[in-house]
């Protein structure tokens, strides 16, 4: 199974009553162990969290911390941009060059890395003043 159809799969697990979009997400970690995660909304909307976030979460609580590959997937006219946090949120975890595939439901894709999704990224070295 390709990390774009794990997504897939765990697209239709999403809870995305409010929205309707159901958005699905799957990381590897350098392991090479895969982790999903889909949106899991909330009556109290700013509760919701991403599909990225989901597989983050997953990944770090089974002990990894290095992403090196992502894909993720909605039904989409065009392949889904994960949000701003999500992009630093995959930053903080994977590299300027891990490869992102982005996907559309219907077929149509977009690979991109994390880099390219978050150019100028706030990162440790912003915060060398800190002691
Ligand atoms: N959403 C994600 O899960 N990931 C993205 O990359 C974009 C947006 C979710 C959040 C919310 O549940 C729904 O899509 C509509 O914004």
């Amino acid at each position: 199974m390709t990390l774009l159809d794990a997504a897939r799969d765990v697209r239709e697990r999403a809870y995305a009553p409010y929205s309707k979009f159901k958005v699905g997400a799957a990381i590897r970690g350098t392991s090479g162990q895969v982790y999903r995660g889909c949106n899991v909304e909330n009556v109290a909307y700013p509760e919701g969290t991403c599909a990225e976030a989901g597989a983050i979460a997953l990944m770090v609580a089974s002990g990894e911390t290095e992403l090196i590959e992502v894909a993720v997937i909605a039904d989409s006219p065009s392949p889904v941009p994960p949000c701003g946090g999500c992009r630093q949120k995959l930053a903080e975890f994977g590299k300027p060059d891990t490869p992102v595939l982005l996907a559309t439901t219907s077929g149509v894709t977009l690979s991109t890395t994390i880099g390219e999704l978050l150019p100028g990224r706030f990162d440790i070295s912003h915060m060398s003043g800190i002691e």
